[in-house]
């Protein structure tokens, strides 16, 4: 059932906007918290009505993925760096398990003491834990593995058969073996974001996206993101229940995925009962036109065919060699976690290690809208030996730092943080500055998304760098917007911010179980 949602008014003027013709700029807008929106709008969550984290397509064959599937042994900072890993898996179910196992499986539980309530925690991060995301892929020629359409059930670790044979999937360029379509499911951030939850879906993308970037390399392949693709066309090709909105198609390629003959199969569409997540799915209607308007159809390219290049400048400070680290890749995700505070103090981080971590993080992506950086980070540097407490701005193409503000940052980064401890009590804190500009104008308001795939996609390599070298790391999707604009003196053209995030050694979190 679908009821409007008690902070988005009616379908058509929401809050004073046409949310029928919505822009991303009305909806950023609309969507930066202040001190004043926070006191306006409070919010009590509807426990009662917390929607299911795991999505089923019921009544369709569900197939097994080996269990503990061979673990990647190269070094997690290496796979980061561009090495591809080796060990491939010898035949289909196992290849499909590994890449599963190390970027969208539950690695992790929590136990909240009192109440004894328990709960899963994936490999890949959620704003909220909630997980908008959900991996459906495609085979073609995958050894010992019926060709068809998938959707992995996380809660068992299984694939669930929607369909098989050949689809004849027209958007699917290429012949890569096995393509994956990510969905997200946007009520189940909604539920607690209300209409800023689309800002952390798209995050959530990026961080599922590298999660699974990073895997493939891991076990020794490729993958090439498209977020250019007909979203009706994909929705309706893969059936896919009308409240998850296909948002990345990642396909896979390279030498190490086991592959046979293809031979030709009937096709055979089971599709499956996707199960309901909550008693009642509350409408977002600025969620709905913002969705709208990054639609491929609605999302106007401008003349420019690709994104202009970023702007360049320098800094006084050249990054360090970065530190190293032998931790293996498996290891390192699937030990991954968000610091729920971290120990502040004297305690400080190496240079070292964080131009390791930047230098992992601003290396290339891999995606038909990567060709040129949208973001831009920004450093509160607090403890980094060597480098004095104060604001920074990296210049990722001469690994240079310009010094913006000096000083301790703890107070203002926590402030900025909406008052989070996270942002003061790490080592570094980062805003992502997104420009949002030059990507609308590349790619019309579809851009709009790319800027936070790309801030959600460095925030993963960050989290694995940061737990590769023994830190703990959280993205923090809550900050006062105008606020960071004003404090790093950021002109509107200047871009905007879209994701924070914190780098130090974690607090134990009592409640983490295995
Ligand atoms: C986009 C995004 C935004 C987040 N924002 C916050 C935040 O503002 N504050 C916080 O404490 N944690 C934040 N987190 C961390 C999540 O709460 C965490 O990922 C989730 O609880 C699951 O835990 P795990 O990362 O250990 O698997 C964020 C995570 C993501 C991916």
């Amino acid at each position: 059932m679908l009821t409007s949602s008690s902070d988005s008014g009616s379908a058509r003027v929401s809050g004073g906007v046409d949310v029928s013709a919505m822009t991303w700029r009305e909806y950023h807008g609309i969507t930066k918290h202040s001190v004043a929106s926070l006191r306006r709008a409070p919010h009590v969550l509807d426990w009662e009505n917390m929607p299911d984290p795991f999505r089923h397509y019921e009544r369709v064959p569900v197939l097994d993925l080996p269990a503990d599937p061979p673990v990647p042994k190269t070094p997690a900072l290496e796979v980061l760096n561009g090495v591809s890993g080796s060990g491939a898996a010898a035949d289909g179910p196992t290849f499909l398990s590994q890449l599963l196992f190390y970027s969208a499986a539950i690695s992790a539980s929590k136990r909240v003491p009192y109440t004894g309530y328990r709960y899963a925690l994936r490999v890949n991060p959620s704003s909220g834990n909630l997980h908008p995301t959900e991996f459906h892929f495609l085979t073609r020629g995958l050894k010992e593995w019926p060709d068809g359409l998938y959707h992995y059930r996380p809660s068992a670790h299984m694939a669930e058969q929607r369909a098989l044979g050949d689809l004849g999937m027209k958007w699917i360029q290429g012949s890569a073996p096995v393509t994956f379509v990510l969905t997200s499911i946007v009520w189940r951030e909604a539920w607690k974001y209300r209409d800023r939850a689309y800002r952390y879906c798209l995050h959530d993308m990026g961080h599922a996206w590298q999660a699974l970037a990073i895997a493939a390399h891991a076990v020794g392949c490729d993958t090439f993101a498209v977020g250019h693709f007909s979203d009706d066309e994909v929705a309706q090709s893969c059936r896919l229940h009308e409240d998850e909105w296909p948002m990345l198609v990642v396909h896979l390629h390279g030498r190490s995925i086991p592959v046979r003959e293809p031979y030709a199969a009937e096709t055979v569409w089971y599709g499956g009962q996707a199960n309901p997540l909550s008693r009642e799915s509350l409408a977002y209607p600025r969620i709905e036109a913002i969705h709208a308007a990054t639609k491929v159809s609605n999302s106007r390219r401008h003349d420019t065919p690709a994104a202009e290049p970023a702007s360049t400048g320098s800094g006084e400070i050249k990054l360090p060699a970065p530190a190293s680290s032998s931790r293996p890749y498996g290891e390192v995700a699937r030990m991954r976690r968000s610091a729920l505070d971290f120990v502040g103090g004297m305690q400080s981080m190496s240079f070292a290690q964080l131009s390791a971590v930047l230098t992992v993080a601003t290396r290339p992506f891999s995606a038909d809208f990567a060709a040129t950086p949208f973001i831009q980070l920004y450093l509160y540097a607090h403890r980094v030996d060597g480098l004095q407490p104060g604001v920074y701005r990296l210049w990722q193409g001469r690994a240079e730092l310009e010094q913006i503000k000096s000083g301790d940052q703890r107070v203002q980064a926590a402030g900025l943080s909406l008052g989070q401890d996270l942002a003061d009590n790490a080592c570094v804190a980062f805003s992502m500055i997104g420009d949002i500009e030059r990507a609308v104008h590349a790619h019309g308001d579809r851009g709009y998304r790319y800027v936070h795939f790309e801030a959600g996609a460095i925030g993963h390599r960050l989290y694995l760098a940061a737990e590769a070298l023994g830190l703990g790391a959280t993205g923090i999707g809550a900050f006062y917007d105008d606020q960071v604009h004003d404090y790093l003196n950021l002109a509107p053209e200047q871009g905007h911010v879209v994701y924070h995030f914190a780098i130090g050694y974690p607090v134990p979190d009592p409640r983490l179980e295995a």
